[in-house]
């Protein structure tokens, strides 16, 4: 591949890889079964970005199964969700030059629940933060945050070099957390993630006294943690996979340190003028429980609702009638999107959410305020 007999993508994605080999003092390549590539939307990848992937797609074609992150607008619906008509071309050229490169084109940050879904110890190279969090932490799959131009390169290759949380070493637990605060909803455990997050310099977590969670829960606690925290793997007692020797040196997350960390993310003099449910994208049940909610009820005028999911599952929200009962309401059920990564800056003025990764992203690069709550109350404020 090095010596281009494989084509010139491969040769430059080949380049990559074994660089960051270097770099990071890998003793070889691994092959990977799976690769999730981010840096999808038109809004961050600018024409530069897109030049490149073009480029790449003359004669580039992947060798795994290869699925992308949330794009910057619904591929199909974007109109009507107020997106530039000249964002919407550029964004469509994006798709297009990833879609000859082979890659499977559904723009979601929750692979895992569509389809993308490795097995205990498979190496993989995924690029969405939260996903990845997920794929080490909640799987046991193993891989590293790449970035998208390391992701692509996997891709192309079906190679990554083996360093950081390919090796058993670096997956180990550093600290213990002790929870003694009371989790009920996807908001807690981002408010959980938070706390983590920001204490813990990137060691890794050892969390205990969480009894259950749901997937939703966890999908959640992964954006949070490496949100705030910067973490690509964390382990909680009784509930992940992965073996670890327990860390001695321990802390302990109260209520109150959930509660400050809701204080940090409400900004009190917020206006609330656009509701996002499904960051990280919405699970088939999460969305049943948003269209029960709104069965028969209205958004208020002013407000804006997006519930951010997957195609595939969006397509089955159709299907099962459920993309009615939130369109009819006059929420919006979009896929391949979310707040995050749409051209959204100054279309809104505060934002509420369950997702605490959602409003790090609303305050930092939409200038958003935010307010985090439960889903129910959410959809209260939407249709209030
Ligand atoms: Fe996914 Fe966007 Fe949140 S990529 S994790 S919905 S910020």
């Amino acid at each position: 591949m090095l010596d281009g007999k494989h084509g010139k993508a491969t040769q430059k994605a080949m380049e990559i890889i074994t660089t960051l080999g270097e770099i990071y003092g890998a003793e070889k390549l691994i092959p990977v079964s799976s690769v999730q590539i981010a840096g999808v939307s038109y809004h961050n990848l600018g024409e530069a970005g897109l030049e490149y992937l073009a480029e790449m797609a003359e004669d580039g074609r992947v060798r795994v199964l290869t699925t992308l992150n949330p794009a910057g607008m619904d591929l199909t619906e974007w109109k009507k969700h107020g997106i530039p008509e000249d964002f919407a071309k550029n964004q469509q050229r994006v798709v297009e030059a990833f879609a000859r490169m082979g890659v499977i084109t559904t723009c979601t940050c929750t692979p895992y629940l569509i389809g993308n879904l490795p097995h205990y110890g498979e190496h993989i190279a995924w690029a969405e933060s939260s996903a990845v969090c997920f794929a080490n932490s909640i799987i046991g799959a193993r891989t590293n945050r790449e970035g998208g131009p390391s992701a692509l390169a996997a891709a192309l290759t079906g190679r990554t070099a083996e360093y950081g949380l390919h090796l058993d070493e670096n997956r180990n637990a550093q600290v213990r957390y002790i929870v003694e605060a009371d989790l009920e909803n996807t908001d807690d455990f981002g408010l959980l993630g938070k706390v983590i997050g920001d204490r813990t310099k990137k060691r890794v977590p050892y969390i205990v006294g969480i009894e259950s969670a749901t997937t939703e829960e966890l999908k959640s606690l992964c954006a949070s943690i490496a949100t705030y925290g910067g973490l690509g793997i964390f382990h909680i007692e009784g509930i992940t996979p992965n073996r670890t020797p327990i860390p001695e040196e321990t802390e302990t997350v109260t209520q109150e340190d959930l509660e400050q960390a809701r204080d940090e993310l409400d900004d009190r003099d917020a206006e609330i003028d656009f509701i996002s449910i499904g960051c990280p994208h919405a699970s088939i049940k999460e969305i049943v429980r948003v269209a029960e909610l709104l069965k028969g009820k209205k958004i208020a005028e002013g407000k804006t609702v997006w519930i951010t999911t997957a195609r595939p599952t969006k397509d089955l929200a159709i299907k099962m009638g459920y993309y009615d009962i939130i369109e009819q309401a006059g929420a919006f059920l979009v896929s391949d999107a979310c707040c995050a990564v749409a051209p959204l800056k100054g279309r809104f003025k505060g934002l509420m959410t369950d997702s605490a990764k959602a409003c790090f992203y609303a305050r930092g690069k939409n200038k958003f305020r935010t307010e985090i709550r439960t889903v129910e109350e959410c959809i209260r404020e939407a249709t209030s």
